[in-house]
């Protein structure tokens, strides 16, 4: 159990806070940290019961490996080795940025980061407000996102402290959240797969690498009993809300009229995009994107899915969405929203 404790909330933008947060860090403790895709709970990756505290705080299962956050190339000397020469391209194209590399570790960071593996998750974040966190501790930071384990991922300060008041002593505001989904995750060995779709897209991966690369299965269903997921993350029930998510598999006047046909019990919501709105009745919605905008999904899901919390949601029925671009990072997370339960019109 975490000991209850309490949890200052303090803008980034201010010096001192950030020097508060590279002290606490620095002393093993626990700290909510924005950056571009959701925010994280960052501690100290090299010490292993602070590590261990980012665990408890979440009540992440301990066979889940957390990412490592760095701030430049240097500081990746000593935590890794045997880096190949794509990982190197990739760093340049997208670092800093929305991309984590699973590089075969060196043993220098905690035993807990890489949850028994032989290699641990990198990532350089672009925000400013981490870079200036990692830098001022000094240390590369292990951080999974900020919310409880299960639940969706936080997008502003706001989310952190809804999941983590009273259990870490500071979270750090550093705004929404632009990005809004996780970073892709991408490894290497025994070749090269993305295993979380995130905002850098398949297509621009391959572009880079003027290679085709494959996305892992455990990325885009369901796994069968006792199937292995090449990144554990993707075995658990993720992102969920307390209400019951549907996802229609239909086009946009087929979901419109599925919505319509609902009876309005007060807790049955459309989880719907803007576009959608004028045309339901009945039924409450609160959207999560523009139909066309894969991004502005990207950047609301997360939101949206506590929203219905907020709202009292029972049951919610969601469109499913594309299979393309960055529609398929926000169709993964949708899936486990909803754990798979997809309805086909
Ligand atoms: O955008 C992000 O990646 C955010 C921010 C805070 O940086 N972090 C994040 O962390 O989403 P988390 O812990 O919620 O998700 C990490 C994912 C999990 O699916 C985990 O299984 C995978 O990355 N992962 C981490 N290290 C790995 C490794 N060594 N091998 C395979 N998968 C790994
Ligand atoms: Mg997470």
């Amino acid at each position: 159990m975490t000991k209850q404790q309490e949890t200052k909330l303090l803008p980034v933008k201010s010096e001192d806070a950030v020097l508060l947060a590279a002290q606490l860090l620095k002393n093993g403790n626990v700290v909510g940290m924005p950056t571009e895709t959701v925010y994280g709970l960052a501690a100290n990756a090299l010490d292993e019961s602070a590590v261990k505290e980012i665990f408890n705080a979440k009540g992440r299962p301990q066979d889940n490996p957390l990412i490592v956050h760095i701030a430049g190339l240097k500081m990746l000397e000593g935590l890794v080795t045997n880096v190949p020469p794509q990982a190197y391209k990739l760093a340049e194209a997208f670092w800093p940025g929305p991309l984590t590399m699973v590089l075969p570790k060196t043993g220098k960071t905690a035993n807990a980061v890489s949850a028994g593996l032989g290699t641990i998750g990198v990532r350089w974040p672009a925000h400013k407000g981490a870079q200036a966190i990692i830098k001022a501790a000094g240390l590369p930071l292990a951080a999974p996102s900020a919310n409880i384990s299960g639940r969706p991922s936080p997008t502003s300060a706001h989310h952190v402290m809804q999941d983590m008041n009273g259990r870490i002593p500071l979270i750090l505001d550093g705004g929404q959240s632009l990005v809004g989904v996780e970073s892709t995750v991408i490894t290497f060995l025994p070749e090269i797969a993305i295993l979380r779709p995130g905002f850098v897209t398949q297509g621009e991966i391959e572009d880079v690498l003027g290679e085709p690369v494959k996305i892992a299965p455990s990325a885009q269903r369901e796994l069968e009993k006792g199937e292995a997921a090449e990144s554990p993350g993707m075995k658990y029930k993720h992102y969920s809300p307390n209400a019951e998510i549907f996802l229609i598999d239909s086009n946009s006047e087929q979901y419109v009229e599925f919505i319509n046909k609902l009876k309005d019990t007060s807790d049955v919501f459309a989880l719907c995009y803007n576009d959608d709105t004028e045309n339901i009745k009945g039924v409450p919605c609160i959207s999560f994107g523009e139909r066309h905008c894969l991004q502005s999904q990207a950047s609301g899901l997360f939101s949206a899915l506590r929203q219905l919390d907020e709202a009292g949601a029972k049951t919610a029925y969601a469109p499913l969405p594309a299979e393309e671009g960055v529609g398929l990072a926000v169709r993964n997370r949708l899936l486990r929203a909803a754990a798979f339960n997809v309805i086909h019109i």
